[in-house]
């Protein structure tokens, strides 16, 4: 029974190893990965309330207003845990009993929930819910620490969605609700709508086609135009296309813009907008790939710099969760803009008898230019409103609101690409690093309930870690950052949150401050801390382009832990590495040490079994971690292992129960051990065989940034195998050199074990993933 005993703790030891292994993503590595704490920031929620997916920042009041299933709250924008007021938003039994009839769920569906929240010129603020699939809105105040809803229950039709599941965009501009949702019961009306004045989308398949709303911005367009321009508002969707030819439903991404000053046509195009015009949004991550979809957009202007240096930053997931990926592409405003008053127009052409094929428009286009806003041309031409336009402009643009380009990101290539938990959310802040330079930081929420927080760097991207905002692992709703504090909000169905862009303190040392290529945070020599850089005091270490830690104080000398050992018997030395982005290695008397039979390496330490004489002596555990100008190494543990005992040391320390010397129990575990090597030899193998081991690619690298678009798809076979991506270019991805068993950066430490039998077949296993073992458990 002892022995049992025994075996099932090293097959919980190895387990638990490979389960760690298995949580860590392929490719672009998070260098720290922090868990769930109540300590990452602050937390709101209300027992019995959930689905907290509506924000609206009012950094005027100091609240932070949080829109939930039948609730509103107005929370302390400094810290969200304190809930200054709130007010209560259900649904009449009345309602929910009509909506139960009309075959709606009554648990979820016939519910209110909050999903439209913005600021008016008076200060108030409009409040929209789907309340029972029958969307309602209402005026609401915030005044002597209280919430006031004012009951006046205008129609919501086209301002917020029926379906709380449908997605949605709305903003203010002044008084105006511009809102892109879905306008009927059925969910099947989808309509772009600016209110009061109703100003509205045509009803056709050419303007919107099972459309999925992922945001809204407007743009000053009329600052300092010479052209006499007007203001913009843009819409960024998915639909489904009409303009390709494909066996299935294929989804493309849009951006489409209208004119604040649009008033409509007189005779064609009546209460429509005669300037809405639509683009195709790609965002290049694989070349033969189907094009990805957006998600979420963010809007970063330069403070003082005119609206042409404007970017919108998005994410974007793949047409099929099979392919794990995800990505962010960066689009000028400027070049948007360009392709909307200067592009070619796509139109349909009847090809055969009910066929319509789209095609670039050659023909001449008419004066007024379709889509284009009021300028100074159309005034010269006495054409003062849109209700003066002509009926051919209008007739073009009702038939063909589609541009022939495709808008391209900065650069022609993604800023990131991760395999991993898809992207939801994006927030981007610029941030001074301690170099003067101005960086863009990107919070990105995923599907896991994470938020990545990453840099590029010329090119190189570099994601400096990824936080656990919520446990369980809800998916990222909603994510804003406020200027005002600097923190960020996060919504979830499960709470809210509030974080701080950095935790400067979780970095103990001046190596791992530096390595962490954090533009928030630089090690202070005099305290001997990371510290932020908007509060230090002094010049601080920082290196955030090369992660150059060689202005860095030598670190104090490890003291060195006494260990005892018995002969015959197994030990265990901890020893973590301080990134994951570092590799561990051991030595023993300075030799450096290679895992056997005997010596297995942990991704959280060293287990010797059967220890002998010879293995007393000194270990030490060494951290080598990669930047752009020299492996780091630095000594994590130290350990005096000596026989039978030492001063100071722990037997409690060693891991198993003894073994005898000798005795068939040490020899049990020897089969036990091989047992498994050769258990996870033939899964390896057979995941290979399925193609389950995907080729990680390397995102700490200077080609990183782009090499989504160098990769040539391979194989995209059945409905759960992976993808395996080959680099084209000149940077391998796999060299033979690097591939999985020598020490590059792409896994968080590797299990590496030797064969039982054969010690010079060096059998390295490199497990990426233990959920694969787990899905083919038959094994
Ligand atoms: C934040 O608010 C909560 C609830 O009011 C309170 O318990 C907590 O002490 C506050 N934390 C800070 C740092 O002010
Ligand atoms: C509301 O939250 C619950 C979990 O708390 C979730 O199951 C449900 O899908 C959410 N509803 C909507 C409309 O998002
Ligand atoms: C915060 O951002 C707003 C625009 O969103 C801007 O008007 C304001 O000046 C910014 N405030 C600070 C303190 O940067
Ligand atoms: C930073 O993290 C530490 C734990 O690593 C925590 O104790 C501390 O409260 C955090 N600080 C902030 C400002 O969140
Ligand atoms: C760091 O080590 C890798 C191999 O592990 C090597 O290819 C690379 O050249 C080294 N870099 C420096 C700057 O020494
Ligand atoms: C470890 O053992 C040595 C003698 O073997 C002793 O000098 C030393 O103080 C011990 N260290 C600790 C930390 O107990
Ligand atoms: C344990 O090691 C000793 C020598 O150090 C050896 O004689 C013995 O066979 C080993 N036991 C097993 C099970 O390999």
């Amino acid at each position: 029974a002892m022995c049992l005993l025994q075996y099932l703790s090293i097959f919980w030891i190895l387990h638990s190893a490979l389960v760690v292994e298995g949580e860590s993503p392929l490719s672009c590595i998070p260098r720290r990965t922090v868990p769930h704490h109540r300590d990452n920031g602050y937390l709101f929620r209300e027992e019995g309330v959930s689905n907290y997916s509506t924000m609206l920042l009012r950094e005027d009041l100091g609240l932070l207003v949080l829109g939930a299933r039948g609730s509103i709250y107005a929370l302390d924008l400094g810290n969200i845990s304190h809930k200054k007021a709130s007010v209560k938003w259900d649904v009449t039994d009345q309602q929910a009993k009509e909506c139960e009839n009309k075959g709606k769920d009554p648990q979820s569906h016939c519910k209110n929930y909050i999903r439209t929240l913005h600021t008016m010129e008076d200060g108030r603020m409009y409040v929209c819910g789907t309340n029972a699939f029958d969307p309602e809105c209402d005026y609401m105040s915030y005044a002597d620490g209280k919430l006031t809803l004012e009951k006046k229950a205008e129609d919501g039709k086209g301002k917020c969605p029926f379906d709380p599941f449908q997605r949605y965009a709305s903003i203010m501009v002044g008084d105006d609700l511009y809102s892109a949702t879905s306008m009927n019961f059925l969910g099947s009306e989808p309509v772009v709508i600016r209110n009061p004045a109703g100003i509205r989308t045509e009803f056709k398949a050419s303007w919107l086609q099972d459309p999925n709303f992922v945001s809204m911005a407007q743009m000053p367009e009329s600052d300092d135009s010479n052209e006499g321009d007007d203001d913009k508002v843009y819409l960024f969707f998915s639909e489904t296309a009409v303009d390709y030819d494909f066996y299935t439903r294929l989804v493309v991404s849009r951006v489409a813009r209208v004119c604040k000053g649009d008033m409509g046509g007189q005779r064609t195009l009546q209460k429509k907008w005669t300037s809405f015009l639509k683009a195709m949004v790609d965002c290049p991550v694989l070349e033969f790939q189907l094009p990805f979809i957006i998600q979420d957009t963010f809007l970063w202007c330069e403070p003082q710099q005119p609206w042409k240096s404007c970017l919108f930053f998005a994410v974007f997931t793949p047409q099929s969760m099979a392919l794990p990926l995800s990505a962010v592409c960066v689009y000028s405003v400027s070049d948007m803009s360009k392709v909307f008053s200067e592009g070619k127009y796509k139109t349909p052409e009847p090809v055969k008898t009910s066929f319509v094929k789209w095609v670039m428009y050659s023909g001449d286009v008419p004066s007024p230019r379709p889509g284009a806003c009021i300028d100074n041309a159309a005034r010269k031409l006495g054409i003062t409103q849109t209700l003066d336009l002509p009926d051919r402009t209008l007739q073009f643009i009702r038939d063909s609101p589609l541009m022939d380009q495709v808008i391209l990101p900065k650069d022609g290539k993604p800023l990131l690409v991760w395999r991993g938990a898809a992207f939801t959310r994006i927030v981007v802040n610029q941030v001074q690093a301690a170099d003067g330079e101005k960086y863009h930081v990107m919070f990105i929420g995923t599907e896991d309930g994470t938020m990545l927080k990453a840099v590029n760097y010329d090119g190189e991207m570099f994601i400096i870690e990824e936080v656990q905002l919520f446990q369980p692992p809800e998916p990222i709703k909603v994510l804003k950052f406020s200027n005002v504090t600097g923190h960020l909000y996060a919504g979830s169905e499960f709470g809210a949150v509030q974080i701080p862009p950095a935790n400067c303190s979780r970095s103990l040392s001046c190596m791992d401050c530096v390595l962490a290529r954090d533009p928030y945070c630089g090690w202070d020599k005099t305290t001997a801390k990371c510290t932020a850089v908007s509060d230090a005091q002094r010049e601080l270490i920082q290196s955030v382009k090369q992660g150059d830690t060689s202005l860095c104080p030598h670190p104090a000398p490890v003291k060195p832990v006494n260990q005892s050992m018995e002969v015959g018997g197994n030990l265990k030395l901890h020893c973590s590495p301080p990134s994951n982005l570092a590799k561990i290695r051991w030595e023993h008397n300075t030799l450096p040490l290679s895992p056997s039979t005997r010596f297995l390496f942990l991704h959280d330490g060293l287990l010797i079994f059967n220890a002998s004489f010879a293995d007393a002596g000194r270990y030490r555990c060494l951290s080598v971690e990669r930047s752009n100008t020299d492996n780091y190494t630095t000594t994590v543990a130290e350990y005096q292992v000596c026989r039978d005992s030492c001063a100071g040391s722990g037997q409690g320390k060693a891991l198993l129960p003894e073994a005898q010397r000798g005795g068939p129990s040490v020899v049990g575990l020897q089969a036990v051990v091989g047992l498994l090597v050769v258990l996870l030899a033939a899964l390896l193998a057979w995941n290979l065989w399925k193609g389950h081991l995907p080729v990680p690619w390397r995102c700490n690298d200077k080609s990183g940034a782009g090499q989504g678009a160098n990769q040539a798809l391979s194989q995209q076979g059945g409905h759960n195998s992976s993808v395996t991506q080959q680099q084209t270019e000149n940077k391998p991805l796999v060299s033979g050199a690097d591939n999985g068993r020598s020490n590059n950066n792409h896994t968080g430490g590797e299990v590496v074990f030797s064969a039982a039998q054969d010690e010079n077949v060096s059998a390295k296993v490199d497990l990426p993933s233990m959920k694969y073992i787990d899905d083919e458990s038959e094994i």
